[in-house]
């Protein structure tokens, strides 16, 4: 049986204890299908650490990560720590120094989650974002004129990361059981060079893909479509500032972001990938064991897809559906009064309900 080497950083505030649970699901689930082992390294590096240290992960931290075959993410960040230090020290290092060219969110209503929108249901909100995650407006390029009264943020989109951002997203819109759907979301009407850029990139790359059924959408309007048509989304592709503005109103849409995960992917396998969730470190429902720990166990589940994809690890959304469908052991912002232990036991025994029946 394959061993698997993972390093764990739960991070900061509410990372640490949903952390906990992630790994007790992983823990059982592998113990029930023995699909392959895990080893699991803790590394305590987050704004606890930065205090004791002055820095949010040692210096040879990335060489100590590159021996993995993957990084699992609790949360990072919290109030004494600048967040743009936190941030970019710690988690954009990782993504950028490993060169996790994809962040992958899924968008899915589970049955039992508390859609906002009245009309929607589970099999109508379905999708998926690819977000361009090392470059775009992010890549932390600008300028401040000498009397520091101009600031320049420049985003930067290179031939080469556009197109491999475009062949990922058409290869699973391809795969795609729903509607074999990409949607670039786009602004070239008003950024006139790097959206501009990215259509012509998205259009050369759909020439690849005959079957794939392609349209464009503004950044703005989509967001209105997300609210009103949910339905018509499959797999979408966004630039870095996009993807990662349009997630958070997936997350909404889905239920809020105790249910949001994510995986960034290293494509070419050169360095080990990260995951997870895509909440934050929550400082002021920290400590209390109430925090929600579904969406950890949701990114669980993307690692599973990323490092064993011949098997099918559904099980584990399926069981956080059943969770919450029984809707008797759930965390405050669901309305319920649970731990986040008693959640992450709840949603373990349902795994084991259906793995030994
Ligand atoms: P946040 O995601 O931590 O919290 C936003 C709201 O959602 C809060 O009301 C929080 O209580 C609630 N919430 C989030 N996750 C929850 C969960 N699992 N269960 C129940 N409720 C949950 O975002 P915020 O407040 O903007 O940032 C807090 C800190 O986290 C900051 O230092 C920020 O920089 C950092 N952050 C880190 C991220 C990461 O590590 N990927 C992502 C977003 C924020
Ligand atoms: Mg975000």
């Amino acid at each position: 049986m394959k061993n698997f080497k993972i390093a764990v950083i739960p991070g900061d505030g509410i990372g640490t204890e949903v952390m906990t649970e992630g790994i007790k699901i992983l823990g059982s689930y592998l113990g029930l299908t023995e699909y392959a082992t895990f080893t699991y390294d803790w590394y305590p590096w987050g704004c606890e650490y930065y205090h004791n240290t002055g820095q949010m992960m040692p210096e040879d931290g990335m060489d100590i990560l590159a021996g993995y075959d993957a990084i699992l993410l609790g949360a990072v960040g919290f109030p004494g720590v600048p967040d743009h230090v936190s941030l970019r020290d710690l988690l954009l290092k990782i993504r950028q120094g490993f060169d996790q060219a994809v962040n992958l969110r899924p968008i899915k209503l589970l049955k039992g989650a508390p859609c906002p929108l009245r009309d929607k249901t589970p099999d109508m909100i379905d999708f998926v974002v690819v977000r361009e995650n090392v470059e775009g407006e992010y890549a932390g390029d600008g300028s401040i004129s000498e009397d520091g009264k101009t600031v320049y943020q420049t985003g930067v989109f290179t031939e080469k990361n556009t197109d491999r951002i475009m062949k990922y997203a058409f290869e699973l819109a391809q795969k795609s059981k729903k509607g074999k759907k990409l949607t670039s979301v786009t602004k070239s009407n008003a950024l006139n060079y790097s959206m501009v850029f990215w259509d012509q990139r998205f259009k050369a790359m759909a020439k690849n893909y005959p079957e794939v059924v392609t349209e464009q959408a503004h950044v703005d309007a989509i967001s209105m479509y997300f609210v009103q048509k949910p339905e018509a989304y499959d797999v979408i592709v966004a630039s870095n500032l996009f993807g990662d503005i349009i997630t958070d109103l997936g997350a909404a849409l889905q239920g809020g972001l105790g249910f949001a995960a994510s995986a960034n992917l290293n494509i070419e396998g050169t360095y080990p990938s990260m995951f997870e969730p895509v909440h934050g470190s929550a400082p002021e429902i920290a400590g209390k064991s109430i925090a929600n720990p579904m969406a950890m166990i949701w990114t669980v589940k993307l690692m599973l897809d990323h490092l064993l994809p011949d098997y099918d690890h559904n099980v584990i959304v399926d069981a956080i559906e059943a969770t919450l469908v029984d809707g008797n052991v759930l965390t405050r912002d669901l309305g319920g009064t649970a731990s986040t232990k008693a959640v992450g036991d709840a949603i373990c025994d349902k795994i084991y309900e259906v793995l030994c029946q």
